[in-house]
Protein backbone atom coordinates (compact mmCIF):
# COMPACT_ATOMS: atom_id res chain seq x y z
CA UNK A 1 0.00 0.00 0.00
CA UNK A 2 0.89 3.43 -1.19
CA UNK A 3 0.97 5.79 1.28
CA UNK A 4 0.38 9.79 0.35
CA UNK A 5 0.34 13.12 2.15
CA UNK A 6 -1.69 15.67 0.66
CA UNK A 7 -2.63 19.19 1.67
CA UNK A 8 -5.75 20.49 1.90
CA UNK A 9 -9.12 19.39 3.74
CA UNK A 10 -10.69 16.20 3.83
CA UNK A 11 -13.64 16.84 2.47
CA UNK A 12 -12.24 18.35 -0.66
CA UNK A 13 -9.88 14.82 -1.56
CA UNK A 14 -11.18 12.85 -4.78
CA UNK A 15 -10.97 9.31 -3.15
CA UNK A 16 -13.25 6.01 -3.14
CA UNK A 17 -13.79 6.04 0.93
CA UNK A 18 -13.01 8.52 3.56
CA UNK A 19 -12.30 7.57 7.25
CA UNK A 20 -13.60 9.29 10.12
CA UNK A 21 -12.00 9.25 13.08
CA UNK A 22 -14.17 9.87 16.53
CA UNK A 23 -13.72 9.63 20.33
CA UNK A 24 -16.44 8.72 22.40
CA UNK A 25 -18.62 10.76 24.11
CA UNK A 26 -18.27 13.77 21.88
CA UNK A 27 -21.30 15.63 21.78
CA UNK A 28 -21.02 17.81 18.73
CA UNK A 29 -18.94 17.03 15.63
CA UNK A 30 -15.92 19.01 14.88
CA UNK A 31 -13.07 19.37 12.35
CA UNK A 32 -13.70 17.53 8.55
CA UNK A 33 -16.58 15.34 10.17
CA UNK A 34 -18.67 18.68 10.89
CA UNK A 35 -17.31 19.90 7.37
CA UNK A 36 -18.26 16.95 5.43
CA UNK A 37 -22.03 16.56 7.73
CA UNK A 38 -22.35 19.70 6.16
CA UNK A 39 -21.76 19.18 2.97
CA UNK A 40 -23.36 16.07 2.53
CA UNK A 41 -26.53 17.71 4.44
CA UNK A 42 -26.14 15.58 7.78
CA UNK A 43 -25.02 12.07 6.49
CA UNK A 44 -22.78 12.10 9.21
CA UNK A 45 -25.24 13.33 12.01
CA UNK A 46 -27.64 11.21 10.71
CA UNK A 47 -25.44 7.56 11.07
CA UNK A 48 -24.57 8.65 14.99
CA UNK A 49 -28.35 9.55 15.00
CA UNK A 50 -29.51 6.24 14.30
CA UNK A 51 -27.06 5.45 17.89
CA UNK A 52 -25.20 2.13 16.36
CA UNK A 53 -22.10 3.94 16.53
CA UNK A 54 -20.73 4.78 19.38
CA UNK A 55 -16.98 5.06 19.07
CA UNK A 56 -15.84 2.52 21.41
CA UNK A 57 -12.32 1.77 20.48
CA UNK A 58 -11.65 -0.29 17.54
CA UNK A 59 -15.40 0.01 16.21
CA UNK A 60 -15.96 0.39 12.61
CA UNK A 61 -19.22 1.91 10.51
CA UNK A 62 -18.59 1.89 7.09
CA UNK A 63 -21.91 3.48 4.91
CA UNK A 64 -22.09 4.57 1.24
CA UNK A 65 -21.58 8.07 0.90
CA UNK A 66 -25.19 9.39 -0.49
CA UNK A 67 -24.84 13.06 -1.21
CA UNK A 68 -21.62 13.45 -0.88
CA UNK A 69 -19.66 13.59 -4.64
CA UNK A 70 -15.71 13.63 -3.82
CA UNK A 71 -16.32 10.23 -1.75
CA UNK A 72 -18.16 6.85 -2.47
CA UNK A 73 -17.82 5.15 0.83
CA UNK A 74 -17.75 6.87 4.40
CA UNK A 75 -16.13 5.02 7.44
CA UNK A 76 -16.39 5.41 10.55
CA UNK A 77 -13.81 4.48 13.46
CA UNK A 78 -14.16 4.52 16.91
CA UNK A 79 -10.93 5.52 19.39
CA UNK A 80 -12.80 5.12 22.86
CA UNK A 81 -12.42 7.87 25.63
CA UNK A 82 -10.36 10.87 25.25
CA UNK A 83 -9.41 10.23 28.52
CA UNK A 84 -8.39 6.73 28.26
CA UNK A 85 -6.35 7.27 24.25
CA UNK A 86 -3.19 6.13 23.68
CA UNK A 87 -1.08 5.14 20.41
CA UNK A 88 -1.78 1.26 20.71
CA UNK A 89 -5.63 2.36 20.38
CA UNK A 90 -4.93 4.52 17.33
CA UNK A 91 -2.37 1.31 15.80
CA UNK A 92 -5.87 -1.00 16.76
CA UNK A 93 -8.44 1.30 15.19
CA UNK A 94 -6.43 1.84 12.18
CA UNK A 95 -5.57 -1.83 11.58
CA UNK A 96 -9.40 -2.68 11.94
CA UNK A 97 -10.49 -0.02 9.54
CA UNK A 98 -8.09 -0.67 6.71
CA UNK A 99 -9.19 -4.46 6.87
CA UNK A 100 -12.39 -3.25 6.69
CA UNK A 101 -12.39 -1.10 3.89
CA UNK A 102 -10.15 -3.68 2.02
CA UNK A 103 -13.16 -6.27 2.43
CA UNK A 104 -15.20 -3.83 1.25
CA UNK A 105 -12.54 -3.80 -1.78
CA UNK A 106 -11.92 -0.07 -1.47
CA UNK A 107 -8.60 0.43 -3.24
CA UNK A 108 -8.17 4.09 -2.25
CA UNK A 109 -9.05 5.65 0.88
CA UNK A 110 -8.06 9.13 2.59
CA UNK A 111 -8.29 10.45 5.94
CA UNK A 112 -7.60 13.33 8.27
CA UNK A 113 -5.58 12.49 12.08
CA UNK A 114 -5.98 15.51 14.56
CA UNK A 115 -2.83 15.88 16.08
CA UNK A 116 -4.22 17.25 19.40
CA UNK A 117 -5.51 14.09 20.48
CA UNK A 118 -2.75 13.43 22.84
CA UNK A 119 -0.34 16.16 23.73
CA UNK A 120 2.82 16.58 22.24
CA UNK A 121 2.61 13.50 20.21
CA UNK A 122 2.15 15.08 17.38
CA UNK A 123 4.52 12.34 15.21
CA UNK A 124 3.78 9.17 17.27
CA UNK A 125 -0.36 10.00 16.33
CA UNK A 126 1.30 9.70 12.49
CA UNK A 127 3.37 6.61 12.87
CA UNK A 128 0.97 4.90 14.73
CA UNK A 129 -1.74 5.52 12.18
CA UNK A 130 0.98 4.66 9.71
CA UNK A 131 2.05 1.13 11.25
CA UNK A 132 -1.87 0.35 12.16
CA UNK A 133 -2.64 0.24 8.36
CA UNK A 134 0.32 -1.07 6.81
CA UNK A 135 0.95 -4.11 9.71
CA UNK A 136 -3.02 -4.48 9.82
CA UNK A 137 -3.05 -5.01 5.95
CA UNK A 138 -0.41 -8.02 6.18
CA UNK A 139 -0.97 -11.67 5.29
CA UNK A 140 1.75 -13.79 3.90
CA UNK A 141 0.17 -14.85 0.68
CA UNK A 142 3.58 -15.93 -1.69
CA UNK A 143 1.68 -19.81 -1.90
CA UNK A 144 -1.64 -19.00 -2.64
CA UNK A 145 -2.26 -19.70 -5.99
CA UNK A 146 -5.62 -20.52 -5.96
CA UNK A 147 -8.28 -17.46 -5.85
CA UNK A 148 -5.32 -14.50 -5.68
CA UNK A 149 -7.41 -12.15 -7.50
CA UNK A 150 -9.83 -11.89 -4.92
CA UNK A 151 -6.98 -10.65 -2.68
CA UNK A 152 -6.46 -7.26 -3.74
CA UNK A 153 -5.07 -5.21 -1.47
CA UNK A 154 -5.39 -1.48 -0.80
CA UNK A 155 -3.45 0.30 -2.70
CA UNK A 156 -3.28 4.07 -1.56
CA UNK A 157 -4.03 5.74 1.88
CA UNK A 158 -3.67 9.44 1.66
CA UNK A 159 -3.18 11.50 4.57
CA UNK A 160 -4.76 15.18 4.24
CA UNK A 161 -3.32 17.46 6.40
CA UNK A 162 -3.56 21.13 6.86
CA UNK A 163 -0.40 23.83 6.07
CA UNK A 164 0.91 23.86 9.25
CA UNK A 165 1.84 20.28 10.08
CA UNK A 166 2.00 18.93 6.67
CA UNK A 167 6.15 19.09 6.58
CA UNK A 168 5.58 16.50 9.95
CA UNK A 169 3.22 14.70 8.65
CA UNK A 170 5.21 14.04 5.62
CA UNK A 171 8.22 13.73 7.71
CA UNK A 172 6.77 11.31 9.93
CA UNK A 173 5.12 9.38 7.47
CA UNK A 174 8.33 8.07 5.42
CA UNK A 175 9.80 7.32 8.63
CA UNK A 176 7.21 5.30 9.56
CA UNK A 177 6.43 3.48 6.81
CA UNK A 178 10.60 2.24 6.75
CA UNK A 179 10.02 0.72 10.30
CA UNK A 180 6.26 -1.07 9.21
CA UNK A 181 8.05 -2.13 6.22
CA UNK A 182 10.64 -3.71 7.75
CA UNK A 183 8.56 -5.23 10.14
CA UNK A 184 7.09 -6.91 7.17
CA UNK A 185 10.12 -8.13 6.19
CA UNK A 186 11.23 -9.79 9.38
CA UNK A 187 7.16 -11.22 9.07
CA UNK A 188 7.97 -12.81 5.60
CA UNK A 189 10.91 -14.22 6.85
CA UNK A 190 9.51 -15.79 9.32
CA UNK A 191 6.50 -16.78 7.72
CA UNK A 192 8.61 -18.32 5.17
CA UNK A 193 8.59 -22.27 5.72
CA UNK A 194 11.54 -23.91 6.37
CA UNK A 195 12.30 -25.45 3.30
CA UNK A 196 12.59 -22.71 1.22
CA UNK A 197 14.35 -20.48 4.59
CA UNK A 198 17.24 -22.50 4.66
CA UNK A 199 20.52 -21.12 6.79
CA UNK A 200 21.41 -20.71 3.01
CA UNK A 201 18.17 -18.18 2.06
CA UNK A 202 18.56 -16.46 4.96
CA UNK A 203 21.78 -15.67 4.64
CA UNK A 204 21.10 -14.63 0.71
CA UNK A 205 18.32 -11.89 2.25
CA UNK A 206 20.93 -10.79 4.75
CA UNK A 207 23.08 -9.92 1.83
CA UNK A 208 20.05 -8.22 0.34
CA UNK A 209 19.63 -5.87 3.10
CA UNK A 210 23.55 -4.89 2.59
CA UNK A 211 22.60 -3.69 -0.56
CA UNK A 212 22.02 -0.70 1.31
CA UNK A 213 24.57 2.41 1.84
CA UNK A 214 26.91 1.95 4.51
CA UNK A 215 26.01 -1.56 5.36
CA UNK A 216 27.82 -4.50 4.82
CA UNK A 217 27.48 -8.14 4.98
CA UNK A 218 29.89 -11.38 5.47
CA UNK A 219 28.67 -14.90 6.04
CA UNK A 220 30.93 -17.41 8.20
CA UNK A 221 30.99 -20.90 6.79
CA UNK A 222 32.10 -24.44 8.19
CA UNK A 223 35.38 -24.12 7.77
CA UNK A 224 35.83 -20.75 9.21
CA UNK A 225 33.79 -21.59 11.91
CA UNK A 226 35.83 -25.32 12.69
CA UNK A 227 38.67 -22.72 12.15
CA UNK A 228 37.40 -20.74 14.99
CA UNK A 229 36.50 -23.62 17.13
CA UNK A 230 32.27 -22.83 16.96
CA UNK A 231 31.73 -26.09 17.99
CA UNK A 232 28.45 -25.47 19.62
CA UNK A 233 27.26 -23.96 16.73
CA UNK A 234 28.48 -26.66 14.25
CA UNK A 235 27.41 -29.28 17.08
CA UNK A 236 23.73 -28.49 16.60
CA UNK A 237 24.66 -28.33 12.44
CA UNK A 238 25.67 -31.45 12.66
CA UNK A 239 22.31 -33.47 11.75
CA UNK A 240 21.15 -31.42 8.96
CA UNK A 241 22.21 -31.50 5.93
CA UNK A 242 21.65 -27.89 5.42
CA UNK A 243 25.13 -25.95 5.97
CA UNK A 244 24.83 -23.84 8.77
CA UNK A 245 25.73 -19.94 8.17
CA UNK A 246 27.40 -17.25 10.76
CA UNK A 247 25.57 -14.25 9.14
CA UNK A 248 27.34 -11.13 10.21
CA UNK A 249 25.85 -7.84 8.93
CA UNK A 250 27.44 -4.17 9.98
CA UNK A 251 26.19 -0.92 9.69
CA UNK A 252 27.98 2.16 9.88
CA UNK A 253 25.76 5.27 10.54
CA UNK A 254 27.85 7.13 13.73
CA UNK A 255 31.13 8.94 13.11
CA UNK A 256 33.02 6.59 15.53
CA UNK A 257 32.33 4.96 18.48
CA UNK A 258 31.80 1.25 19.38
CA UNK A 259 28.59 -0.74 17.53
CA UNK A 260 25.46 -2.03 19.65
CA UNK A 261 25.86 -5.93 18.68
CA UNK A 262 22.54 -7.40 18.08
CA UNK A 263 22.56 -11.20 17.98
CA UNK A 264 19.36 -13.23 16.52
CA UNK A 265 18.82 -17.03 17.03
CA UNK A 266 18.78 -18.48 13.72
CA UNK A 267 17.18 -21.67 13.80
CA UNK A 268 15.55 -22.01 10.75
CA UNK A 269 13.83 -25.34 11.92
CA UNK A 270 13.98 -26.86 15.65
CA UNK A 271 12.73 -30.06 14.99
CA UNK A 272 14.27 -30.84 18.91
CA UNK A 273 17.21 -33.19 17.53
CA UNK A 274 17.48 -36.51 19.04
CA UNK A 275 15.56 -34.84 21.83
CA UNK A 276 12.69 -34.78 19.27
CA UNK A 277 9.75 -32.55 19.73
CA UNK A 278 6.37 -34.16 19.70
CA UNK A 279 5.05 -33.82 16.04
CA UNK A 280 1.80 -31.20 17.44
CA UNK A 281 2.87 -27.79 16.26
CA UNK A 282 6.39 -28.74 14.92
CA UNK A 283 5.51 -27.13 12.63
CA UNK A 284 5.79 -24.14 14.22
CA UNK A 285 9.21 -24.27 14.71
CA UNK A 286 9.94 -22.50 10.80
CA UNK A 287 9.45 -19.56 13.08
CA UNK A 288 12.72 -20.21 15.30
CA UNK A 289 14.96 -17.72 13.56
CA UNK A 290 12.65 -15.04 15.12
CA UNK A 291 15.29 -13.38 16.53
CA UNK A 292 17.28 -13.59 13.59
CA UNK A 293 15.21 -12.59 11.59
CA UNK A 294 14.50 -9.15 13.50
CA UNK A 295 18.47 -8.40 13.62
CA UNK A 296 17.74 -8.17 9.87
CA UNK A 297 14.96 -6.18 10.14
CA UNK A 298 16.44 -3.39 12.55
CA UNK A 299 19.47 -3.33 10.49
CA UNK A 300 17.11 -2.64 7.42
CA UNK A 301 15.35 -0.14 9.08
CA UNK A 302 18.35 1.97 10.95
CA UNK A 303 20.08 1.93 7.06
CA UNK A 304 17.24 3.13 5.64
CA UNK A 305 16.32 6.04 8.44
CA UNK A 306 20.23 6.36 8.49
CA UNK A 307 20.32 6.37 11.70
CA UNK A 308 23.53 8.37 13.57
CA UNK A 309 24.47 4.83 15.17
CA UNK A 310 26.56 1.89 14.29
CA UNK A 311 25.39 -1.50 14.98
CA UNK A 312 27.05 -4.87 14.48
CA UNK A 313 24.55 -7.84 13.64
CA UNK A 314 25.00 -11.41 14.00
CA UNK A 315 23.06 -14.55 13.36
CA UNK A 316 23.81 -18.12 13.60
CA UNK A 317 21.56 -19.85 10.98
CA UNK A 318 21.54 -23.41 11.42
CA UNK A 319 18.58 -26.50 11.37
CA UNK A 320 18.37 -28.62 14.38
CA UNK A 321 17.57 -32.13 12.97
CA UNK A 322 18.28 -35.84 14.05
CA UNK A 323 20.51 -36.93 11.13
CA UNK A 324 23.21 -39.74 11.21
CA UNK A 325 25.40 -37.05 12.44
CA UNK A 326 23.27 -35.41 15.55
CA UNK A 327 24.98 -34.59 18.71
CA UNK A 328 23.53 -36.52 21.61
CA UNK A 329 22.23 -36.37 24.66
CA UNK A 330 25.49 -36.63 26.89
CA UNK A 331 27.97 -35.09 23.90
CA UNK A 332 30.62 -32.72 25.36
CA UNK A 333 30.57 -29.65 22.92
CA UNK A 334 34.17 -27.23 23.31
CA UNK A 335 32.78 -23.77 22.51
CA UNK A 336 34.14 -21.06 20.71
CA UNK A 337 34.96 -18.87 23.79
CA UNK A 338 37.10 -22.36 25.28
CA UNK A 339 34.09 -22.81 28.04
CA UNK A 340 32.70 -26.84 27.64
CA UNK A 341 29.09 -27.35 27.67
CA UNK A 342 27.57 -31.32 28.06
CA UNK A 343 24.28 -31.45 26.25
CA UNK A 344 21.88 -32.96 28.17
CA UNK A 345 18.92 -31.98 25.69
CA UNK A 346 19.90 -31.30 22.44
CA UNK A 347 16.38 -29.67 22.09
CA UNK A 348 18.01 -26.64 23.86
CA UNK A 349 20.00 -26.03 20.85
CA UNK A 350 19.38 -21.90 20.78
CA UNK A 351 21.86 -21.23 23.70
CA UNK A 352 24.07 -23.42 22.28
CA UNK A 353 24.11 -21.74 18.69
CA UNK A 354 23.99 -18.12 20.52
CA UNK A 355 27.35 -19.18 22.77
CA UNK A 356 29.49 -19.43 20.00
CA UNK A 357 28.07 -16.35 18.26
CA UNK A 358 27.64 -14.16 21.89
CA UNK A 359 31.46 -14.86 22.02
CA UNK A 360 32.61 -14.45 18.61
CA UNK A 361 31.10 -10.44 18.34
CA UNK A 362 33.04 -9.87 21.47
CA UNK A 363 35.87 -9.14 18.85
CA UNK A 364 33.74 -5.97 17.97
CA UNK A 365 34.33 -4.85 21.28
CA UNK A 366 30.70 -3.63 21.00
CA UNK A 367 29.08 -0.91 23.52
CA UNK A 368 26.25 -3.06 24.50
CA UNK A 369 25.06 -6.67 23.41
CA UNK A 370 21.25 -7.62 22.99
CA UNK A 371 20.29 -10.56 21.60
CA UNK A 372 16.83 -11.83 20.22
CA UNK A 373 15.51 -15.48 20.53
CA UNK A 374 12.49 -18.15 20.89
CA UNK A 375 14.51 -19.56 23.18
CA UNK A 376 12.48 -21.31 25.49
CA UNK A 377 8.84 -22.94 26.45
CA UNK A 378 9.37 -21.83 29.63
CA UNK A 379 9.09 -18.04 28.75
CA UNK A 380 5.67 -18.67 26.95
CA UNK A 381 5.05 -21.01 30.67
CA UNK A 382 6.02 -17.73 32.67
CA UNK A 383 4.53 -14.29 30.82
CA UNK A 384 2.10 -15.80 28.28
CA UNK A 385 1.76 -15.96 24.70
CA UNK A 386 2.00 -12.15 24.11
CA UNK A 387 5.17 -10.56 26.22
CA UNK A 388 8.75 -11.21 25.74
CA UNK A 389 10.94 -12.06 28.84
CA UNK A 390 14.17 -9.76 29.12
CA UNK A 391 16.90 -10.36 31.21
CA UNK A 392 20.08 -9.23 31.49
CA UNK A 393 23.29 -7.59 33.13
CA UNK A 394 22.75 -3.62 32.38
CA UNK A 395 19.81 -2.26 34.51
CA UNK A 396 20.17 1.32 32.49
CA UNK A 397 20.01 -0.60 28.80
CA UNK A 398 16.56 -2.68 30.39
CA UNK A 399 15.17 0.88 31.13
CA UNK A 400 15.52 2.13 28.08
CA UNK A 401 14.06 -0.80 26.44
CA UNK A 402 11.32 -0.88 28.70
CA UNK A 403 10.50 2.59 27.84
CA UNK A 404 10.96 2.08 24.18
CA UNK A 405 8.38 -0.63 24.36
CA UNK A 406 5.96 1.87 26.36
CA UNK A 407 6.14 3.75 23.23
CA UNK A 408 5.99 0.71 20.48
CA UNK A 409 2.88 -1.40 22.23
CA UNK A 410 5.18 -4.70 22.09
CA UNK A 411 4.87 -6.07 25.95
CA UNK A 412 8.17 -6.98 27.80
CA UNK A 413 8.68 -7.79 31.29
CA UNK A 414 11.71 -8.30 33.45
CA UNK A 415 12.54 -11.78 34.85
CA UNK A 416 15.21 -12.29 37.41
CA UNK A 417 18.76 -13.47 36.93
CA UNK A 418 20.02 -14.13 40.91
CA UNK A 419 23.07 -15.45 41.67
CA UNK A 420 21.55 -19.08 42.44
CA UNK A 421 20.36 -19.71 39.16
CA UNK A 422 23.77 -19.59 38.00
CA UNK A 423 24.35 -22.70 40.35
CA UNK A 424 22.08 -24.56 38.22
CA UNK A 425 23.78 -25.02 35.03
CA UNK A 426 26.92 -26.49 36.71
CA UNK A 427 27.63 -29.64 35.14
CA UNK A 428 28.83 -32.83 36.60
CA UNK A 429 32.07 -32.90 33.43
CA UNK A 430 31.93 -29.84 31.94
CA UNK A 431 31.65 -26.22 32.63
CA UNK A 432 28.39 -25.84 31.99
CA UNK A 433 25.08 -27.82 30.90
CA UNK A 434 22.78 -26.68 28.33
CA UNK A 435 19.46 -27.72 30.10
CA UNK A 436 18.46 -27.20 33.89
CA UNK A 437 15.37 -28.38 33.78
CA UNK A 438 11.65 -27.09 33.62
CA UNK A 439 11.63 -25.07 36.59
CA UNK A 440 12.35 -21.35 35.84
CA UNK A 441 13.71 -22.58 32.06
CA UNK A 442 13.66 -19.21 30.57
CA UNK A 443 16.46 -17.88 33.05
CA UNK A 444 18.23 -21.06 32.90
CA UNK A 445 18.29 -20.37 29.58
CA UNK A 446 19.48 -16.92 30.07
CA UNK A 447 22.01 -17.78 32.86
CA UNK A 448 23.87 -20.03 29.87
CA UNK A 449 24.11 -17.53 27.76
CA UNK A 450 25.75 -14.93 30.42
CA UNK A 451 28.58 -17.46 30.44
CA UNK A 452 29.41 -16.22 26.80
CA UNK A 453 28.83 -12.57 27.12
CA UNK A 454 32.34 -11.55 28.85
CA UNK A 455 31.74 -8.15 30.38
CA UNK A 456 30.32 -6.20 28.04
CA UNK A 457 26.78 -4.91 29.00
CA UNK A 458 24.01 -7.21 28.22
CA UNK A 459 20.19 -7.98 27.78
CA UNK A 460 18.33 -11.22 26.53
CA UNK A 461 14.69 -10.81 25.13
CA UNK A 462 13.40 -14.17 25.02
CA UNK A 463 10.56 -14.00 21.98
CA UNK A 464 8.88 -17.41 22.08
CA UNK A 465 5.51 -16.57 23.26
CA UNK A 466 5.50 -13.22 20.93
CA UNK A 467 7.32 -13.80 17.86
CA UNK A 468 4.06 -16.15 16.68
CA UNK A 469 0.48 -15.41 16.97
CA UNK A 470 -2.33 -18.24 16.47
CA UNK A 471 -5.18 -15.63 17.22
CA UNK A 472 -5.57 -11.82 15.14
CA UNK A 473 -4.73 -9.24 17.18
CA UNK A 474 -5.72 -6.26 15.49
CA UNK A 475 -2.42 -4.53 13.68
CA UNK A 476 -1.28 -8.52 14.22
CA UNK A 477 -2.57 -10.20 12.15
CA UNK A 478 -2.31 -14.07 12.87
CA UNK A 479 1.05 -15.64 12.26
CA UNK A 480 4.59 -13.88 12.31
CA UNK A 481 4.28 -10.72 14.66
CA UNK A 482 7.40 -9.00 13.46
CA UNK A 483 8.45 -8.65 17.12
CA UNK A 484 10.37 -6.82 18.34
CA UNK A 485 11.46 -5.11 15.48
CA UNK A 486 9.78 -1.82 16.11
CA UNK A 487 10.87 -1.66 19.75
CA UNK A 488 14.51 -2.09 18.90
CA UNK A 489 14.09 0.76 16.00
CA UNK A 490 12.64 2.66 19.14
CA UNK A 491 15.57 2.15 21.68
CA UNK A 492 18.19 2.98 18.93
CA UNK A 493 16.28 6.30 17.49
CA UNK A 494 16.14 7.32 21.49
CA UNK A 495 19.74 5.91 22.12
CA UNK A 496 21.30 8.15 19.53
CA UNK A 497 19.29 11.31 20.34
CA UNK A 498 21.32 10.14 23.95
CA UNK A 499 24.37 10.39 22.29
CA UNK A 500 24.08 13.09 21.05
CA UNK A 501 23.45 14.79 23.89
CA UNK A 502 26.33 13.41 25.11
CA UNK A 503 25.33 10.94 27.68
N1 LIG B 1 12.72 -23.11 20.07
C1 LIG B 1 12.42 -23.70 21.32
C2 LIG B 1 11.60 -22.78 22.24
C3 LIG B 1 10.22 -22.45 21.76
C4 LIG B 1 9.15 -23.23 22.18
C5 LIG B 1 9.98 -21.37 20.95
C6 LIG B 1 7.87 -22.92 21.76
C7 LIG B 1 8.70 -21.06 20.54
C8 LIG B 1 7.64 -21.84 20.94
C9 LIG B 1 13.72 -24.04 22.04
O1 LIG B 1 14.76 -24.42 21.23
C10 LIG B 1 13.44 -25.19 22.95
O2 LIG B 1 13.09 -26.22 22.47
N2 LIG B 1 13.62 -24.98 24.25
C11 LIG B 1 13.40 -25.99 25.21
C12 LIG B 1 14.52 -25.92 26.22
C13 LIG B 1 14.55 -27.06 27.19
C14 LIG B 1 14.85 -28.36 26.48
C15 LIG B 1 15.61 -26.78 28.25
C16 LIG B 1 12.06 -25.73 25.89
O3 LIG B 1 11.71 -24.57 26.09
O4 LIG B 1 11.35 -26.70 26.15
MN1 LIG C 1 14.72 -26.46 20.75
ZN1 LIG D 1 14.75 -23.67 19.37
Amino acid sequence: MKITVQKGSLADVKTQAIILVFCEEEKTLSGPAADIDQKSGGLISDIIKRGDFEAKPSQVIAAYAMGFKPAEKIALVGLGKRSELNLEKIRRAFAKVIQELRGWRVQKAAVSLDLSLLTGKKEKIVSAAVEGAVLGLYRYIPYKTVGREELQDLQELTLVSGQKDYALVRDEVQKAKIIADAVCFARDLVSAPANEMTPSILAARAKDVAKRKNVSCIVLEKGKMKALGMNALLGVAAGSNQPPKLIVLEYRGGKKGAPIALVGKGLTFDSGGISIKPAEKMDEMKTDMAGGAAVLAVIRAAADLKLPVNLVGVVPATENLPGGNALKPGDVLRSHSGRTIEVLNTDAEGRLILADALSYVGRYKPAAIIDIATLTGACIVALGEEVAGMLGTDDPMKKDLREAADVTGELIWELPLWEHYHELIKSDIADYKNSAGRLGGAITGAAFLSKFVGDYPWVHLDIAGPAWTTKDRGYIPRGASGVPVRLLVEFLRQSSKRMQRGH
